[in-house]
């Protein structure tokens, strides 16, 4: 299916077939294009979490409570749930990881393109903290286009998905210690097949139209 189609034809699920479950080698393909997922400078501020089982879903679901209630069934009937996580500040050892990264996919043909790579980061880096002043939310919006990326794929592979921002962070927080991880918990997504009760897959689209959200310069 063509990427038009797909964004035509994937909606967010809100119930799932509980039975039903996506083959594992489906879900590491989706886990490598999420792994694929650009980001600014190559930052990658990211980490997931990824409960493929009922104890593990029952984890994510104590921080669906009260008024996040509603999707709580979501994550407990889905094939699979992923916590993206956004790392809360960009440390130096996580530079070096990159770098080292960058090193061993054979991306430098030399020493000092290699500390080009690591001053430009470095710099951009200094700047978002220091001039800007908010590299938590430049991080996380890093780990939003994982999230675009995972939702186009799921659609392209004929998996169902919901994003989910309605959850109590400090609830997750607490139940994964991402506090201590350096982590702060930016959305879930769940991934399965729709229930045939899902009244959300008979809905029709609804977007803004193009000439409110487009100005030809
Ligand atoms: C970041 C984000 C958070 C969302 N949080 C929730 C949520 O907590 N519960 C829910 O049912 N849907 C949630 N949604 C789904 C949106 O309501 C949905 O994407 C939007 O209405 C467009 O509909 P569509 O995805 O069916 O095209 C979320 C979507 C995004 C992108």
């Amino acid at each position: 299916m063509d990427l038009l189609n797909v964004s035509k034809s994937r909606y967010t699920t809100k119930a799932y077939d509980p039975n039903r479950k996506i083959p594992q080698q489906q879900f590491e393909r989706l886990l490598e294009i999420l792994r694929l997922t650009p980001s600014s400078i190559n930052i990658q501020p990211w980490h997931f979490f990824i409960a493929d089982n009922n104890a593990a879903k029952q984890r994510i679901a104590k921080a669906l409570v009260g008024k996040y209630a509603y999707n709580a069934p979501k994550v407990l009937d889905s094939s699979h749930t992923i916590l993206f996580c956004t790392k809360a500040d960009i440390s130096e050892q996580h530079l070096a990881t990159l770098l080292t990264q960058d090193d061993l996919s054979g991306r430098f043909k030399d020493e000092k393109a290699k500390q080009g790579q690591k001053d430009s980061r470095s710099g951009y880096v200094d700047y978002y903290r220091n001039e800007k002043g908010d590299i938590q939310r430049w991080a996380e919006n890093q780990t939003f286009i994982a999230l675009g990326q995972l939702l186009l794929a799921a659609g392209i592979e004929g998996v169902d998905a919901t994003p989910i921002g309605g959850f109590d962070e400090q609830i997750i927080n607490q139940e994964l210690g991402l506090d201590e991880r350096g982590l702060i918990p930016s959305v879930l997504m769940t991934l399965g097949y729709r229930s045939e009760t899902d009244f959300n897959a008979q809905l029709p689209k609804s977007r803004l139209n193009r000439e409110e959200i487009f100005t030809q310069l």
